[in-house]
């Protein structure tokens, strides 16, 4: 049974109620067989039986649950560095948005890119993640807005699963816009999504969540409950993006369609905090966008203090948040956000999990769970989110694999 020793601090992040409750085990030892853990403590009371298994060392770095990016959207085509300079001249993403560009442009290039040149991207984002302490992703759809490009999308989040060690878990986010071929009919882009397209990915068993951005420029209330309701009916459960540029009244929609996390929430008010609170919606909270969109930054302070699990991640895309640096969001989630390094920990670790619906299985560094685990120089968490290096990760094991 293989053992890693020489942790100088294990924050083992149990899913307990607190936002800060990182439990961490000072000089501890970690025991796993067939890459789930059999015994964690420190390493003065590990029983005698488990020191003569395999013996890995952890050079005396801290040990955190491998990081959990629970929202991003990984494929795509291109980029959009001229809106970045476009929206530092005065355009709002809006304003891009009504012009032909934001996710409609991405839509284009992700459409004309070859299945090769989206893997080669992925696997390259990927790997760039993986470095960083990160062994599992959840992946959007959104790009392709066709039946064909849709499925596409999530086919290739298949490909890239088989292709590398992370873990990939898809959403499938066809309710992102409406493509210009249905401008002139909002309705029949929702039946290809409710009719066609969501059943097809359910037979394949190409996503687990449905996804809807609830906005101006995309969906409103009643259209996002119907395709979250078509989803649910074919096994999918319901993830959303809301309240990101302007107050829709998102959580509360959350709430009532018992989602799984409602993601963004910068304009959220008290009363859909405690609507999140009570259905027990995850709240994502992602700094990264509302820094390069120049929006107010999600309360997440009022939403720990209400009850709702957060949990922090990158949304990497080629608009709002061209970045799939977690460690970073992690960052600016205490400094835009308010929460504490400990509270950031969680939220990219177990409360993570939980947005994805894997809260049983990774997150936390407890026995039963799977042997994910991130090795970092650094002196404590306080020390990793002040004093930030461009890596302080220096391994990770995957289901008890080491992946360097
Ligand atoms: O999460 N809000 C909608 N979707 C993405 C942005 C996608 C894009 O700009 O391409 C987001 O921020
Ligand atoms: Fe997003």
């Amino acid at each position: 049974m293989p053992i890693l020793t020489d942790i100088s601090i294990l924050y083992t992040c149990p899913l307990d109620g607190t936002q800060d409750h990182v439990s961490p085990i000072e000089d501890a030892a970690i025991a796993w067989s067939d890459g789930i853990i059999t015994w964690v403590g420190p390493k003065e009371e590990m029983p005698a039986e488990l020191s003569e298994g395999l013996a890995h060392s952890a050079n005396g770095n801290v040990v955190i649950p491998g990081l959990i990016d629970c929202h991003t959207h990984l494929c795509f085509g291109g980029w959009r560095a001229d809106e970045f300079e476009m929206r530092i001249k005065g355009q709002s993403y809006l304003e891009i948005a009504r012009a032909g560009g934001g996710i409609r442009k991405t839509m284009r290039q992700t459409r004309e890119a070859t299945d090769e040149v989206l893997i080669e991207h992925g696997l390259g984002s990927l790997a760039g993640m993986a470095s960083l302490g990160v062994t599992t992703v959840e992946c959007k759809s959104g790009y392709g807005l066709s039946l064909e490009a849709e499925l596409r999308q999530l086919r290739i989040y298949k490909q890239l699963l088989s292709l590398q060690p992370l873990e990939l878990v898809s959403t499938f986010l066809g309710g992102h816009i409406v493509p210009p071929e249905y401008e002139n009919d909002r309705d029949g882009y929702i039946n290809l999504l409710c009719n066609e397209l969501i059943p097809a990915v359910a037979e394949e068993g190409l996503a687990e969540f449905c996804d809807v951005f609830v906005e101006e420029s995309a969906f409103v209330q009643v259209e996002a409950e119907r395709i979250l309701k078509t989803g649910q009916a074919f096994g999918l459960r319901s993830k959303l993006h809301v309240d990101q540029l302007s107050d829709g009244d998102g959580a509360a929609l959350a709430a009532r369609m018992d989602a799984m996390s409602a993601d963004h929430l910068e304009y959220t008010t008290s009363a859909g905090m405690e609507a999140m609170a009570q259905a027990e919606v995850v709240g994502v909270c992602l700094p990264l966008a509302t820094l390069y969109l120049g929006q107010q930054p999600m309360n997440a302070r009022a939403f720990v203090q209400s009850g709702v699990c957060v949990a922090v991640a990158t949304d990497f895309n080629p608009g709002s948040a061209p970045s799939y640096d977690l460690p970073l969001a992690m960052m600016l989630s205490c400094t835009l956000n308010q929460l504490t390094p400990a509270e950031a920990l969680k939220g990219a670790t177990i409360h993570a999990a939980k947005a994805i619906g894997r809260e049983h299985l990774i997150g936390s560094i407890e026995v039963g769970k799977q042997a994910d685990l991130a090795l970092l120089n650094v002196l404590d968490v306080n020390d990793w989110m002040y004093h930030f290096r461009p890596n302080a990760c220096t391994g990770t094991y995957i289901r008890g694999v080491s992946q360097n």
